[in-house]
């Protein structure tokens, strides 16, 4: 009932979900220290997915995953790419190591966040920098390619973010993207890319894979938690949150309350 109401007030005031997102994450950023907490999104798990990783990278098998399953709808090989809602920057990192990038960068609004990632990761290609999804601080017709993963559900305006989105890529130019919404809000979310003049190439239904992936990453997720040593409401928000096996998220993936897509579309050239 609670999630109702927080998300009944955040349709009426979306410049208010977008203040508390930025709280949230920066909170987090600050409590969360640890800079080998590399990713903050539910993970995806399919049998058909056989990635080879490097022994550092395998604790975070399922949410590298979840951007593989994503990114590798096109071939990444000399590109230019954003993230945009680059969090702790897990998924940059995987990107500019694995898949041959020209250049990868990653913005967030959480200043936070990106400090954390400028001072974890130095990777030849890659940098992090603080940025509104709404007002991208890029020139226009600069990336071959926009990645966003997880975090569009905390933007005021989905169409703003679009608009921006269009604007920073190279005619031609591939957008992938994942997130949750709730199911009577999915159709909202393709009218908007259709209208905006993304053509959508793939669009699937990927809940099963998460709720997969956040069954096993449970255990690792509850240590994380315990290592933050919050109790009582928090902690139960924070595993809703990371989506633990139990928790009121991941009940509402899995009685069909909320759904999960993953979409890979191009602007036309
Ligand atoms: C669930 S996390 C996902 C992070 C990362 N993509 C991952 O998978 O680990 C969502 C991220 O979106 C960022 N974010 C939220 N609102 C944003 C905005 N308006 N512009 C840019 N980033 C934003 C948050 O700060 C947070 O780091």
């Amino acid at each position: 009932m609670l999630y109702k109401i927080v998300y009944f007030i955040f349709q009426l005031f979306p410049s208010l979900k977008k203040w508390f997102w930025k709280k949230w994450y920066t909170v987090l950023a600050n409590k969360a220290d640890d800079p080998d907490l590399r990713f903050m999104n539910y993970g995806y798990l399919s049998e058909k997915l056989a990635l080879t990783l490097n022994d550092e990278d395998e604790k975070d098998r399922y949410s590298i995953q979840l951007y593989h399953h994503v990114v590798s709808q096109i071939d990444l090989t000399g590109l230019k790419v954003l993230e945009v809602g680059s969090g702790r920057g897990g998924g940059s990192s995987y990107i500019s190591r694995y898949l041959n990038v020209k250049e990868m960068i990653g913005v967030d609004i959480s200043p936070t966040a990106v400090d954390l990632c400028n001072k974890t990761y130095n990777i030849n290609n890659l940098t992090f920098q603080v940025g509104d999804s709404e007002k991208l601080p890029f020139d226009s017709n600069t990336f071959d390619a926009v990645i966003n993963i997880e975090s569009s559900h905390c933007y005021a305006s989905m169409d703003n973010f679009l608009l921006e989105v269009k604007r920073v890529l190279k005619p031609g130019g591939s957008f992938l993207f994942c997130d949750l919404r709730r199911k009577e809000y999915l159709d909202e979310m393709l009218e908007s890319l259709n209208s905006n003049g993304f053509n959508i190439i793939e669009k699937q239904d990927i809940t099963p894979n998460i709720i997969e992936a956040s069954i096993k990453m449970t255990d690792d997720r509850k240590k994380a938690i315990k290592n933050l040593q919050v109790e009582g409401w928090f902690k139960k928000i924070l595993e809703s949150f990371a989506a633990t096996d139990g928790s009121k998220v991941h009940q509402s993936f899995k009685d069909g309350y909320m759904k999960y897509y993953s979409i890979y579309c191009q602007v036309d050239k």
